[in-house]
């Protein structure tokens, strides 16, 4: 890149992710935040919203109706599904990239998506092209490509858990794959919820989705992917009294091979150069505010019977499970230092 900055669009501002979004762009060197859409606040500060970015962040809400975005090197969707499919093609034609934080170009298969979404997918051929956004199991792909789908929360702590033992051939899927995943309230959003109101959400905990959830086939579709296998996979997410915040506990079945294999050292040395990917010690486990508002994700592994590994997995949801993986992505598109704009220490307590 020149010394120019990457100019960027956040649409849809108001959220958590978008929020998110600009908390971590704000003190990219390499960025300007040009466009952050609303279409209920177009004309407030951003700030007036979000005290916690004054002094960071200086535009205003525009609506995103009358927004030009393809001045924009690279548009972020920090929306619901169905926004960035409708806006993808004219901004890709323009030469501004597209990263989705939705589901519009994670599912490669369009039946699926229209199946989970109940919308019919508007571009199909440029699904074709999307990569999906995990730079540690596709960066070179994300390197050179237009439009990034970026994974969804549990499907990152899922698919970063099991990785390396998939790459190995090293579980037995005669037995499903079991995630059991818990996450803060922040990962429904920030808009009016019943479930998500204090009276509701806090001092309870929940299983949810087990009848069928947005992730699973998006999990299943790229475990298969990984495994080159077919395979079956169980999940069942939880909500937590945690504003942020993702903990993912993964059940497999180990083949015979792997007794000969230290699993321990495997996973060390998989990660070994992943800045973001953490692998406990023996015997630690990790805890969800080991992460809290950072792009870190840790892992640790516990063998309790011999034919079984158990992974455990955290990360902050609006971090790597959404903003932060996106920004990633961003430095991986546009050759920045994979970091850059992402050195957050984690809050802690
Ligand atoms: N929360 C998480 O932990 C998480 C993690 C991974 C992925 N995601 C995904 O990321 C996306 C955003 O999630 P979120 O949690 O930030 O949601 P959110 O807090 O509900 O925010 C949604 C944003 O989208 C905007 N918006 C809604 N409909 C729009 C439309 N038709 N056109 C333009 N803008 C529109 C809203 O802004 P205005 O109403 O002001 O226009 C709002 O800023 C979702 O697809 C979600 O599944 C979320």
């Amino acid at each position: 890149m020149s010394n120019q900055k990457l100019k960027v669009g956040i649409v849809g501002g108001t959220g958590y992710t978008g929020a998110e979004l600009l908390r971590l762009l704000a003190t990219h060197l390499s960025v300007e935040i040009v466009a952050v859409t609303s279409r209920g606040e177009a004309g407030l500060p951003v700030a007036d919203m979000f005290p916690s970015l004054r002094g960071y962040v200086d535009v205003s809400f525009t609506d995103p109706e009358t927004v030009d975005l393809t001045i924009c090197d690279v548009v972020f969707f920090a929306t619901p599904h169905g926004v960035a499919m409708g806006q993808a093609p004219a901004l890709l034609a323009a030469n501004t990239k597209v990263i989705d934080l939705a589901a519009d170009f994670r599912l490669q298969d369009t039946a699926v998506f229209e199946e989970w979404y109940n919308m019919p997918h508007s571009c199909p051929d440029l699904l074709e092209e999307a990569v999906y956004g995990i730079p540690e199991l596709n960066r070179a792909d994300i390197k050179a490509a237009n439009v990034v789908g970026n994974p969804g929360c549990y499907p990152t702590t899922v698919l970063l858990g099991l990785a390396p033992l998939l790459e190995q051939g090293l579980i037995d899927f005669s037995a499903p794959i079991i995630a059991d995943a818990k996450s803060g309230v922040s990962g429904a959003g920030r808009k009016a919820l019943i479930t998500t109101l204090y009276s509701e959400a806090s001092d309870n905990m929940k299983a949810y989705g087990l009848s069928g959830h947005r992730h699973h086939p998006e999990i299943d579709a790229q475990l298969k992917q990984l495994a080159e296998s077919d395979l079956q996979f169980i999940f069942v997410p939880h909500l937590v009294p945690m504003i942020r915040g993702m903990l993912s506990t993964l059940y497999v079945k180990l083949t015979a091979n792997a007794k000969n294999v230290d699993l321990q050292a495997l996973y060390e040395q998989h990660y070994a150069k992943e800045y973001f990917v953490d692998v406990l010690s023996k015997g630690q486990l990790p805890e969800t505010r080991s992460v809290r508002g950072s792009n870190h994700l840790r892992i640790a592994l516990q063998q309790q019977a011999s034919d079984y590994l158990t992974i455990v997995v955290v990360q902050d949801n609006l971090v790597k499970g959404a903003a932060g993986q996106a920004v990633q992505n961003m430095n991986v598109m546009f050759g920045f230092e994979e970091h850059t704009g992402l050195d957050v220490v984690p809050l802690m307590p």
